[in-house]
């Protein structure tokens, strides 16, 4: 749509996948049915028909830190509507990242912390699970807030971050580093 030079005041965000702001249906000329996608991430084809879709208008809990280690009643107390959930798997069906959201929602009902975290990791919260959901569970948000909790009150050890930080110790990857600082200004783009 920039390109082709309109000025598109919403539904623009990082153009990097992770914001969720981009949320569009998409059916490309081949197939019958249209799928939820991330515009930034899709390759336009030929003949595909795209429909912009509504931003989040889920409202986010004020959600606060316990003292104490939490349960789901700690995710109950803000989010509360989550009991609602009847298993219809709009939710599920709906997510551009395909996820399967109506289990993180049953792992919240299970009291489930580590797996609700796992579940939402790559959630971009773009909020369309929530705007099909009936029963008015806002499973991104509590899926969130399952995050937080998670990594406040059961932090793991990020063992990739360490081993690539021993790695550069030891010096992996010096020759990359040094032809960088030789590179021309003018080449420095294409190393
Ligand atoms: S859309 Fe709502 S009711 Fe349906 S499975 Fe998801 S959270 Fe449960
Ligand atoms: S879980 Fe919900 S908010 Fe997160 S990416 Fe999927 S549909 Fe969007
Ligand atoms: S603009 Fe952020 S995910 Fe597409």
């Amino acid at each position: 749509m920039w390109h082709l030079g309109h000025t598109l005041l919403g539904k623009v965000g990082c153009l990097g996948g992770v914001c969720g702001a981009c949320t569009v249906m998409a059916r490309p000329s081949d197939q019958a049915l249209p799928k939820t996608a991330l515009a930034c991430q899709t390759m336009v084809s030929e003949g595909m028909e795209i429909s912009f879709l509504p931003s989040d208008a889920s409202k986010k809990a004020l959600a606060l830190l316990p003292e104490a280690a939490p349960s789901r009643d700690t995710l109950f107390q803000y989010y509360p509507e989550t009991r609602r959930c009847v298993a219809c798997q709009a939710c599920s069906s709906i997510c551009p990242q395909e996820i399967d959201v109506m289990a993180g929602v049953r792992d919240v009902l299970m009291g489930d912390l580590p797996a609700v975290a796992e579940r939402f990791d790559s959630c971009v919260m773009c909020g369309l699970c929530a705007a099909v959901c009936e029963s008015t569970v806002r499973p991104h948000r509590v899926g969130l807030y399952a995050r937080r909790l998670h990594g406040a009150f059961y932090p793991q050890t990020p063992s990739h971050l360490l081993d690539r930080i021993d790695e550069i110790s030891a010096g992996r990857y010096q020759a990359e580093w040094s032809d960088l600082m030789e590179a021309s200004s003018s080449d420095k783009g294409n190393v």
